[in-house]
C-alpha cells in the first residue's frame, strides 16, 4: 500500500480495523508474551493493545506511520505526550509508552533488540509481496528467544487490506527467523460481516506464537 492509502483511512475516518477494546487473543495469550520487558508493536493504529500490554507492566513501544492515528490515541485518553524528534520521525510518549511516528521499515529504537512483539492486523496489512522484508524488518528488531504473538486472517476476497495470510504464508514467511507454534484457529465469519457483504466465503483468524531464533 502506498502511505497515501492509510493517511486517507485515518483522515476519512475509514478505520474498521479498530476494535474498541484488546483484542482477545491478546488478552487470551498476554502471558505467553513473558514477563514485563521492552515489547514493541508494530504498525500500532491507536489500539487498546497498547493499554492493555502497557497495564500488564511492558514497556511498550508502537509504531505508526500516520500521525493523526497517533494524535488520536493520546488526544482520546486525555494524555498530552511528550515529543522528542528523531532522524525517523517524532516520537510521542507517555510513562512507559511511546509511539514512533513513522515507516516500520525505517524504524530504529535505542530499546531494541526488543523482549517481545505483539502483531494483530500488521502482517496482514501489507501486500505480499512486503512480507518477508517485514519478518525480517521485525526478527532484526527482537533478540534470540523473544516471543511474538501473532494475529493473521485468512479469508477468500482475492484483495485486501486486510490480506488473507494462510497457515502455509505464516510458516513460509517467519520459519526461517522463527520457531511456530499455532495457538488458535477460528471461523469468525459471523463477527466479519463486512467481509461476507463483499463475497467472502470464510473468514478465519489464527494466533500463533512465534519464537526469536
Ligand atoms: C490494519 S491497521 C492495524 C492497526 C492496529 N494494529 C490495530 O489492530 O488496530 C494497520 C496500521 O498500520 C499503519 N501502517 C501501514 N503501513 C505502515 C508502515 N509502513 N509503517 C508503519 N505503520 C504503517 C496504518 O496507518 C494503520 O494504522
Amino acid at each position: 500500500m502506498q502511505p497515501t492509502f492509510w493517511h486517507e483511512r485515518w483522515t476519512l475516518g475509514q478505520t474498521a480495523f479498530h476494535e474498541g477494546a484488546p483484542n482477545r487473543f491478546l488478552l487470551r495469550y498476554l502471558d505467553r508474551l513473558g514477563p514485563p520487558g521492552a515489547l514493541f508493536v508494530p504498525l500500532c493504529g491507536k489500539s487498546f493493545d497498547l493499554d492493555a500490554l502497557a497495564q500488564h507492566g511492558h514497556d511498550v513501544t508502537g509504531c505508526e506511520l500516520v500521525s493523526l492515528a497517533v494524535e488520536e490515541y493520546f488526544r482520546e485518553r486525555n494524555i498530552t505526550p511528550a515529543t522528542h524528534h528523531t532522524p525517523t520521525g517524532p516520537v510521542y510518549e507517555s510513562g512507559s509508552l511511546r509511539i514512533a511516528c513513522g515507516d516500520v521499515f525505517a524504524f530504529e529504537s535505542e530499546r531494541a533488540p526488543f523482549d517481545a512483539a505483539f502483531d494483530r492486523a500488521a502482517l496482514v496489512a501489507l501486500p505480499p509481496e512486503l512480507r518477508a522484508r517485514y519478518v525480517a524488518k521485525l526478527a532484526s528488531l527482537l533478540r534470540p528467544g523473544a516471543p511474538v504473538l501473532l494475529v493473521t486472517m485468512e479469508h477468500d476476497l482475492g484483495s485486501g487490506p486486510p490480506f488473507s495470510v494462510p497457515e502455509d504464508a505464516v510458516r513460509a514467511a517467519c520459519a526461517e527467523a522463527f520457531a511456530i507454534e499455532l495457538l488458535a484457529d477460528e471461523d469468525v465469519a459471523q463477527s466479519n460481516a463486512r467481509f461476507i457483504e463483499r463475497g467472502a466465503t470464510f473468514v478465519r483468524e489464527r494466533a500463533y506464537l512465534l519464537t526469536r531464533k
